[in-house]
């Protein structure tokens, strides 16, 4: 039994390639910093469906409008349809895009790759009491999730460091999430069904809920002084430091200095970064000194949480702007599981009581 599925092999694709041992991430054929550094998210995303969808086409040019336009269609959709109180973001979410057609078309999916930049604004503003702002279907997709958050012109450092972010978590391998909407998607059901079984799976601490709780460790940190005793202190008590260890990358993960570059970018933001840096080299340190024979290294987490909240959103949706990311790369493995793949359907072993012992 492989506990965890380590090193099992579930699915051929060509969407993209983590390489733990040297620390690469291929997109669709290009490195991950070749991607952020030539390509929008809308090009991006159509770089990552190419194939998978009838009417995407490789010119590169055709997603803005269409995604403008979902924009535009999900805000009404969604105007009247928000779960009340004060729920998660991540359930609300759920919630949100349960109610969503399913279907495998272009319009299905680029509906779901435009809901969670339309409804994580419109629910975050909702719980301030505020009105939610309509979207621009003109606008790049990174602008326009920043300004129905914000209300404000978005300067261009803003826009690329949310722009960098997205497509850095675009995709990566049969992590959890991703293998949960291939799971979805072998049994024949809809694009709707993938992605909402891919956002309950990236919920998860260990998984896509980490970067909130860094950023709380940041904040009980303060200063960098602090952070061996506060570190160490968690780690004696048999806690896990979030934002550190992967289960494939035995090296430094490649999207944590790609976060961190965008992070540079933005003005103003030296301090903080200062910190998370210190906090950093102190955690690796410890770590090392712990667990000397499993490498534990920086995720993509720990740069996300200093990046999304210096972009202005608060801890408790980081989640859900990763999935704003993530679901194009859940769309195009649904896409390509139900073209290509078979009923996923591995053996348990049963090692509970037996008839002739029961007896
Ligand atoms: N801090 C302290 N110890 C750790 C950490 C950590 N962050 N990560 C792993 N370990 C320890 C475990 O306690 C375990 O020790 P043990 O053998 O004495 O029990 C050992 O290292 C191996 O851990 P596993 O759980 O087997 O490693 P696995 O590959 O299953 O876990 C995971 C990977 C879940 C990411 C883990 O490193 C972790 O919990 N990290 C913190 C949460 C986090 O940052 N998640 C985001 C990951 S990136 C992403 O999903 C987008």
């Amino acid at each position: 039994m492989a506990n965890g599925l380590d090193d099992v092999i579930a699915a051929e694709t060509v969407i993209s390639e983590v390489n733990g041992r040297v620390g690469r991430l291929i997109l669709r054929g290009l490195p991950l910093n070749d991607l952020v550094e030539s390509h929008s998210f809308e090009q991006a995303a159509e770089r990552m469906l190419d194939g998978f969808l009838p009417g995407i086409k490789t010119s590169r040019s055709d997603l803005k409008p269409l995604l403008g336009n979902a924009r535009s269609d999900m805000f009404a959709y969604f105007r009247n349809r928000l779960p009340g109180g004060q729920a998660h973001p991540v359930d609300a979410l759920r919630t949100c895009v349960a109610q969503l057609p399913d279907g495998d078309d272009l319009n299905t999916a680029l509906n779901l790759i435009a809901a969670p930049a339309v409804l994580l604004p419109m629910l975050l503003r909702q719980a301030k009491g505020l009105a939610p702002i309509a979207p621009d279907p003109e606008a790049p997709h990174a602008v326009d999730m920043l300004h129905m958050l914000t209300n404000t012109d978005i300067d261009q450092p803003n826009e690329q460091a949310l722009e960098t972010y997205l497509m850095t978590v675009m995709d990566h391998g049969l992590n959890a999430s991703t293998f949960t909407a291939r799971v979805v998607a072998s049994t024949g059901a809809g694009l709707t069904s993938s992605v909402l079984a891919g956002l309950s799976a990236l919920k998860g601490p260990l998984h896509g809920g980490a970067p909130g709780p860094v950023l709380d460790m940041l904040d009980a940190i303060i200063t960098p002084e602090n952070a061996e005793p506060w570190l160490q202190e968690k780690l004696d008590r048999g806690e896990r430091l979030m934002g550190f260890g992967h289960r494939i990358y035995r090296v430094r993960d490649p999207r944590a200095d790609a976060l961190k570059l965008a992070i540079s970018k933005l003005p103003g933001k030296s301090g903080r970064l200062a910190l998370a840096e210190a906090v950093e080299k102190t955690a690796l340190r410890l770590l090392a000194k712990k667990k000397p024979d499993r490498p534990l290294k920086t995720n993509v987490e720990f740069y996300t949480a200093v990046l999304l909240e210096a972009l202005g959103f608060p801890p408790e949706s980081f989640t859900g702007v990763f999935f704003a990311g993530r679901v194009v790369g859940w769309i195009a493995h649904a896409r390509e599981q139900a073209q290509t793949g078979r009923l996923i359907r591995p053996q348990s072993l049963y090692v509970g009581p037996r008839p002739q012992d029961a007896a």
